[in-house]
């Protein structure tokens, strides 16, 4: 939800600039701007569109400057156009200023500006900030006091960071419930909203906490309280991720690579620590009641979880999209949330977590990324170590996270005495085979698929249809389908269909059936008669399953046969096969893959 980069070293940074604002391209790139310092003087340039476009157009390279900061926005208010690009400057053009987040409190306090002569040029919340420095610079003469004196009065939600002609070379930045994090080198000091905008040459973090502020130049920095103005100590974060692992590595998409990653992701999970499992069971044993929660990707995965607890360990859990959780969840002291959350900074989930703790309940996470909010929020964080997820849809974080759930569900199964040390250890085998299956699907099906792909991705609408846990598979495949296909597909329970939307079967409306094991014999069978009831009514069903249908030769009108698996992860192959067809789909209608339209990374705002 728009990226910030700011850079302060002793030769020109230009180029890191640019590095850091492309790498954070994935969190917003609707429009792009820096602001640069010539000897003392402000250079600001801005456009809409992506960073690499701007950044040719306006030759931003050839700009020599020791300091700047930059932005990638993803617009929440105003619409996409330059005058509402960031960074914003003062009437006198001494502060540039750039911001991610929601000023709520902006109205009165650009009226008042607008009483006191003000100019605004563009539709956002953010000019007033750059405004209301030079207003209290004028009074005080200082920077860091106007700065302060700015951030007491703006409500919301705010990660900003300013460079001004009065202290050429400094860099001021603040939290609050945005991220922001400090890259900490020798002789150069980076400011970014996350890891990325400063990998390549650092993995010395700072992490800001809400309510903080720092000022950096080339060879120093400081943090400080905005309440209080006391100097913070902070500890260096070391960065374990590989800036080679957030590149492109020969793949043509970033989607593309992370599907490929699948294997490698799985293995990291199921080598973590089972300790680290094993005190989480123990809350669940404890807990009154549970909750899953996520919004999106990860609200699938929490309600598959739902479905492999209510399986495995004969308990139910609901799970409830961030979003709708404080209307819905009656949270009390001895209840356990459990968040799923790649980012670590979805809003909707960090608030639905705050909400939590301020009932007195426990928190429990999975997030991708260290240090990120919801990762220092929970009492107990499980980090799931699948590496930067660049492409703004989820896919290797998802898997993860799903086996790490049911590797959750089987110690729980196993302590509650529901299953034995032997069935235990059989379903772990299962999860231990799964990278070198999925492996085998990407080398030997993906051919397969994206034939299948390109052959229907003309049509404008599919029903992805599933039954029991492969009705949270059917969802997420289709949000795939509609992020990055940009097409029509409406995931639902098989079961469901019946009650209304057969109506909608015609030429022109297309099923995608995820088919459990026939082991999975009453799901198996229910699956079979939902497709029966398309087939009667001439619909069309792509059938993803696991052996040829014995009697009904004509039961499917394309299928797409896996190898066979034991019922505990064959969904978790139907969610690569799903994976990989809406790739190959959109790869087929020319979509921007990494970068889908209107769509962020992480959702940092209401
Ligand atoms: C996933 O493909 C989407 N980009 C989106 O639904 C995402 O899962 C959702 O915004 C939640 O993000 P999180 O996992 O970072 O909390």
């Amino acid at each position: 939800m728009c990226g910030i980069s700011g850079v302060v070293g002793l030769k020109s940074i230009s180029n890191l600039l640019f590095e850091g604002v492309r790498n954070l391209e994935y969190r917003g790139y609707d429009s792009c701007g820096v602001a640069l310092m010539n000897k003392t003087r402000l250079i600001i340039k801005k456009d809409v569109g992506g960073v690499e476009e701007f950044y040719r157009k306006h030759n931003i390279l050839q700009l020599k400057s020791k300091i700047g900061i930059a932005h990638t926005r993803w617009a929440t208010h105003g619409k996409v156009t330059q005058n509402n690009t960031h960074p914003f400057t003062s009437r006198d053009g001494n502060f540039a200023l750039v911001h991610n987040g929601i000023i709520s409190n902006y109205r009165p306090l650009k009226d008042q500006l607008q009483k006191e002569g003000f100019k605004f040029f563009s539709e956002t919340d953010t000019e007033i900030l750059a405004h209301l420095l030079e207003k209290f610079f004028k009074r005080s003469q200082n920077v860091e006091q106007a700065f302060v004196k700015m951030l007491s009065l703006i409500e919301g939600t705010f990660a900003l960071a300013f460079i001004s002609s009065h202290l050429p070379e400094q860099i001021f930045c603040a939290k609050r419930e945005s991220p922001l994090m400090l890259g900490i080198g020798d002789e150069i000091k980076f400011v970014g909203s996350d890891f990325n905008a400063f990998i390549d040459h650092t993995k010395n973090a700072v992490i800001l906490d809400d309510g903080e502020y720092a000022i950096l130049s080339r060879d120093t920095y400081v943090v400080k309280n905005i309440l209080s103005k006391e100097e913070v100590t902070k500890p260096i974060t070391k960065i374990e991720w590989d800036s080679e692992t957030s590149k492109k590595e020969g793949y043509p998409h970033y989607m593309l690579k992370e599907i490929y990653e699948q294997p490698q992701t799985i293995s990291n999970a199921l080598d973590m620590e089972t300790s680290e499992l094993d005190e989480i069971v123990d809350w669940f044993a404890k807990s009154r009641n549970t909750y899953f929660l996520g919004v999106g990707t990860s609200f699938y995965v929490a309600k598959y979880a739902k479905y492999i607890f209510s399986r495995l360990a004969q308990e139910f859990f609901p799970s409830i999209s961030s979003d709708e959780f404080m209307v819905l969840a009656n949270v009390k002291k001895q209840s356990l949330v459990f968040a799923i959350s790649q980012s670590g900074e979805t809003f909707d989930t960090l608030s639905a977590l705050k909400h939590v703790k301020s009932r007195g309940a426990r928190t429990v996470a999975i997030v991708n990324v260290m240090g990120s909010s919801i990762a220092r929020l929970v009492d107990k964080v499980v980090l799931q170590r699948s590496g930067p997820e660049i492409c703004v849809i989820s896919t290797k974080t998802a898997l993860s996270q799903m086996v790490i759930l049911t590797l959750l569900a089987m110690k729980f199964a196993l302590k509650k005495k529901i299953i034995t040390r032997k069935t235990y250890n059989l379903h772990l085998r299962a999860l231990r085979d799964l990278p070198a299956i999925i492996q085998g699907i990407l080398n030997e099906r993906s051919g397969f698929i994206h034939r299948l792909a390109s052959r229907y991705s003309g049509n404008r609408n599919w029903l992805y249809l599933g039954r029991g846990v492969y009705y949270p598979i059917a969802l997420e495949t289709a949000l795939k389908m509609k992020e990055v296909a940009y097409i029509h597909a409406e995931g639902m329970s098989s079961g469901f269909l019946k009650h209304g939307t057969l109506a909608m079967i015609d030429d022109d409306v297309f099923s995608i059936v995820f088919v459990p094991p026939p082991e999975d014999k009453v799901l198996y069978e229910a699956t079979l008669h939902s497709i029966e009831e398309i087939r009667a009514r001439s619909g069309f069903v792509l059938g993803i399953h696991f052996t040829p249908p014995r009697k009904n030769q004509d039961l499917y009108s394309e299928e797409l046969i896996l190898p066979s698996m034991p019922p505990l992860t064959a969904p978790l192959i139907h969610l690569v096969t799903g994976q990989l067809f809406a790739y190959f789909t959109a790869t087929s209608l020319k979509c921007d893959i990494d970068k889908p339209r209107s769509l962020a990374k992480s959702v940092t705002v209401a």
